[in-house]
């Protein structure tokens, strides 16, 4: 996977259908780029799975909302 180098810190993004295919996807590189993500999912049990998975696999992953 190529990582680009851009920093998103300080930014925070909205990310809809975030809890699988292109939304999670970019949820979790927007994450690994340093911006806080809200994700915006229909079903809370995807969702929160699909959150702590991108929690674990972005540096400082953590909950801020
Ligand atoms: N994946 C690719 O490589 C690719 C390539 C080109 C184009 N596309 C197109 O890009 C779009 C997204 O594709 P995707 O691969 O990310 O898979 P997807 O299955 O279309 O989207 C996944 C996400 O969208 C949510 N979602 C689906 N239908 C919804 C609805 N009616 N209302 C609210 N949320 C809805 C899903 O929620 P639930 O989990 O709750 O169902 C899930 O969070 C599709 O139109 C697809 O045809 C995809």
């Amino acid at each position: 996977m190529v990582e680009v180098a851009t920093s998103m810190d300080g930014k925070v993004c909205m990310v809809t259908g975030a809890n699988s295919g292109i939304g999670k996807a970019t949820s979790l590189r927007l994450a690994r780029m340093g911006a806080a993500v809200v994700m915006v999912c229909r079903n809370r049990q995807l969702g929160e799975s699909a959150r702590l998975e991108i929690q674990r696999e972005s540096p400082n992953g953590e909950e801020k909302f």
